[in-house]
């Protein structure tokens, strides 16, 4: 039986334990001197570090601008990020940033608009990587940009971007080799995605096109929508947590399963079964700095009361469970 503390090596990388901090922008902080990323960031993603995850991921942070080094890459915030990595090593955790591409129409883009994304993209992975980051993780889920691109019903282009499922994720495999080039070869690349997009063989032919281009590590949340399917009798996570298992079945990289995992019991069921390589915990971490100590002790977790609609997409401070933190 596989243990939640048996540590997992991706491209030299050694992640401590099973447990992932999955990436969650922090909609209600603020940088400091008019930046975007602040010490409320530095302080937030150190106290997850510490808190025991094996694996963070930064919020998603659109590369827009990479290349010019503005926006998100400006001195200031790249100084955040920075210091967020250090951290994060600091207290042994392997930390990756999720790198998005905002929510365009695909269907509208001119060539040369996408090939400016990309250059952005590739700009984004370089830059995170000179920041001391370990990997960086592009957003193909949740219906953004890149998630069009893969979906086969939203995808319309009539181009080398359209069509078959090479095509869909060509937006991507074709600038690999020049981040590998840029990049040392620790350097660990992943991707966000959902199984249905809209089929399940859709994102099922995704991942594996993702995998063979040399991308190391998949965290499946979702496409489009969220899935609706039943689970197996006896499975105790939700459907979203089953479509990882089902994507981990279709390929060798280590893959992510996330979505309402919320207790220790669920935590060891999907690691110690083998359902997924790593566990995504979202608002469990957001609850519980020490998400990932508690569930390996043993001990009780603050656990997410699972509010309708979230406070920490408006304001962290209300939300309830943050409360019994501080008390
Ligand atoms: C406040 C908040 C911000 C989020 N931001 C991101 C994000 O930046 N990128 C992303 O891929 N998912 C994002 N998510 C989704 C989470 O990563 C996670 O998949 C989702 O919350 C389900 O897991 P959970 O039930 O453990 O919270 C966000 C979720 C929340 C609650």
């Amino acid at each position: 039986m596989r243990k939640l503390q048996e540590p997992l090596t991706i491209r030299g990388n050694t992640i401590k334990n099973r447990i992932v901090m999955e990436p969650m922008v922090t909609f209600s902080f603020h940088g400091d001197n008019g930046s975007f990323y602040g010490s409320q960031h530095i302080e937030h993603y150190t106290a997850r570090a510490k808190g025991g995850a094996g694996l963070i991921f930064i919020q998603a942070t659109a590369v827009s601008g990479a290349a010019g080094s503005t926006e998100k890459w400006s001195e200031e915030n790249t100084r955040v990020l920075r210091q967020i990595a250090d951290n994060c090593h600091e207290y042994g955790a392997v930390v990756m940033m999720q790198l998005a591409c905002g929510d365009l129409d695909i269907n509208e883009l001119t060539l040369s608009e996408i090939h400016s994304i990309q250059q952005d993209m590739i700009q984004a992975a370089v830059t995170a990587c000179a920041l001391g980051f370990d990997g960086a993780e592009f957003h193909f889920a949740h219906g953004y940009t890149l998630c069009k691109f893969i979906d086969a019903s939203y995808n319309r282009r009539i181009d080398e971007y359209g069509g078959n499922a090479d095509n869909r994720t060509r937006i991507l495999t074709e600038i690999l080799p020049e981040i590998r080039k840029n990049t040392h070869k620790k350097f660990i690349l992943g991707v966000r995605m959902g199984e249905y997009q809209p089929e399940s063989r859709d994102g099922i032919a995704s991942a594996k096109i993702f995998e063979k281009a040399g991308i190391n590590i998949l965290n499946i949340s979702f496409g489009t929508k969220p899935p609706v399917q039943p689970v197996p009798e006896g499975f105790l996570c939700s459907s979203m947590t089953y479509s990882g298992c089902k994507i981990k079945k279709e390929v060798s990289i280590p893959v992510i399963a996330v979505n309402e995992i919320r207790t220790e019991e669920q935590v060891r069921f999907l690691i110690e079964n083998d359902y997924a390589d790593l566990v995504g915990i979202g608002k469990g971490m957001l609850t519980d700095p020490e998400f990932a100590n508690h569930v390996l002790r043993s001990e009780p977790v603050n656990m997410c009361r699972s509010c309708k609609n979230c406070f920490w997409f408006t304001d962290h401070t209300k939300c309830p469970a943050r409360k019994s933190i501080l008390g």
